[in-house]
């Protein structure tokens, strides 16, 4: 007899209701996996609540995927305990917030070789409170010339805070005027200054879950439904590798598995500018035409992960990666042909897509099916519902409904009349283009 055994993912959520409900409909529809050793996995899914907790309970959960413990620690400590103490396998991991700012992933690529703009980390410009603060002030903060850093960086540049998320609190700065009045605004905010990618050509955003990646044209100054551009193969094939060698790179370094990942290409370079995401925007009504991949590559990677026992490597590992990084010998290509097959070691990429043709053959169809269907619709319809004032609810059942019409055209001729899947673009998915 084939054996068998029951997995559940938790999920820990905050205000989210849309992808939650694509995620829990695809992994029921998904039905029983039987992984290539015969052995058949059933996968549920349960929203996690948070209670009371005995630090010697034991969890039902097999994976949690976390996206709330950024901000609430009640369950941030309850991940803490199920992972030290149980094995439980999370996306993403607490114990790797601790680098979870733009900062240490800056200085992880740069010590990588990678084009991070000129930065610079400046002392707060307000006392932080904390009663020690006048002594060691008045003692230790040296004086410095804003001007003068400002200068050297040259104008226009990007004052935003270490640690990141929104746009809260980034400013670009033109000129000295403006230099001090973000600055005086930064208040306990601390605070970079870094040089603006100037007349960028594209803004190119790596949405990474596990080895799984889509590089998406995005452009920043649309309102939120109309950033993610559908567009394929904007990027030449070389900037489209190295965009997703970067991406997983700083995933597998710190070990994040959910993440998106920000850069600006600019005549043939590309410029890593916010690589930390605990909790990376995967709304339909941000990402419609690419909302069906994240779907399917957050339930392939979990299902993997459980079905395959994965452990939890929480703890930055430095040596491979800096061995590349400092070896004189490889040029920045070199380096990051390394790069990718560390991250390629890190996510067992060669397991996990054996294990996906293995076991999950009918994922691809199972899922254009769902989003061609009613329910689907009826999920897009209570979003919109949800999120957008009444009178726009017609304008954005036709803005989303075409997008992922589109999606499921596109996806119907890539399967084919024979359903055999070729391969998906990681670079704004199948060819061929259409622009919406
Ligand atoms: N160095 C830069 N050059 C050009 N644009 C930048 C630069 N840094 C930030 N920006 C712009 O500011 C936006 C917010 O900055 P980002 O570092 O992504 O902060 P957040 O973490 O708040 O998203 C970016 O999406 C981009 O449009
Ligand atoms: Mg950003």
């Amino acid at each position: 007899m084939a054996k068998s055994q029951e997995h559940l993912i938790g999920l820990l959520l905050g205000a989210e209701g849309d992808w939650p409900r694509a995620f829990e409909t695809l992994a029921q529809r998904m039905g029983v996996v039987t992984d290539p050793a015969g052995t058949e996995h059933r996968v549920s899914t349960e929203r996690v609540t948070i209670e009371p907790f005995n630090l010697r309970d034991k969890p039902r959960h097999d994976l949690v995927i976390d996206r709330l413990a950024h901000w609430y620690y009640h369950p941030r400590e309850w991940l803490k305990k199920v992972a030290l103490m149980d094995d439980v396998y999370l996306l993403n991991s607490p114990f790797t917030f601790q680098s979870m700012e733009k900062h240490s992933a800056y200085c992880a690529l740069l010590r990588l070789g990678m084009n991070v703009p000129e930065t610079v980390l400046v002392p707060y410009k307000n006392p932080i409170d904390n009663v020690r603060w006048a002594y060691t002030s008045e003692k230790y903060n040296k004086a410095f010339d804003l001007d003068r850093i400002a200068d050297e960086l040259g104008y226009p540049m990007f004052m935003k805070p270490f640690d990141g998320g929104a746009w809260r609190g980034v400013s670009m700065i033109k000129d000295r005027a403006a230099l001090h009045t973000a600055y005086d605004d930064s208040g306990e905010m601390l605070m970079h200054l870094q040089k603006a990618v100037d007349g960028f050509e594209v803004f190119a955003r790596a949405l990474t879950i596990g080895p799984e990646s889509m590089v998406m044209k995005f452009r920043p100054d649309e309102p939120m439904h109309n950033r993610y551009a559908v567009e394929h193969g904007f990027l030449s094939d070389a900037v489209g590798t190295e965009a997703v060698t970067i991406a997983q790179t700083v995933n597998a370094f710190f070990r994040w598995e959910f993440n998106s990942c920000e850069m600006l290409v600019k005549d043939g370079v590309v410029y890593p500018i916010d690589y930390a995401n605990a909790c990376p925007d995967v709304a339909v009504t941000s990402l419609h035409y690419y909302f069906p991949w994240a779907m399917k590559a957050l339930l392939k990677w979990s299902v993997f992960c459980v079905a395959t026992g994965r452990k939890a490597r929480t703890q930055v590992d430095t040596g491979p990666w800096f061995e590349v990084a400092d070896n004189e010998g490889l040029d920045y290509q070199a380096k990051l042909a390394a790069y990718q097959r560390l991250a390629d070691d890190h996510f067992e990429t060669e397991r996990y897509r054996e294990f996906c043709d293995a076991a999950l053959p009918h994922l691809d169809e199972m899922v254009l099916e769902w989003v061609d269907s009613d329910d689907f619709r009826s999920l897009l319809t209570d979003t919109i519902r949800a999120t957008y004032p009444q009178r726009e609810w017609d304008s954005f059942e036709g803005h989303f409904g075409g997008l992922t019409r589109l999606w499921v055209s596109d996806e119907t001729s890539r399967l084919g009349p024979g359903r055999s899947a070729a391969d998906e673009a990681v670079v704004g998915g199948p060819a061929p283009a259409l622009t919406d």
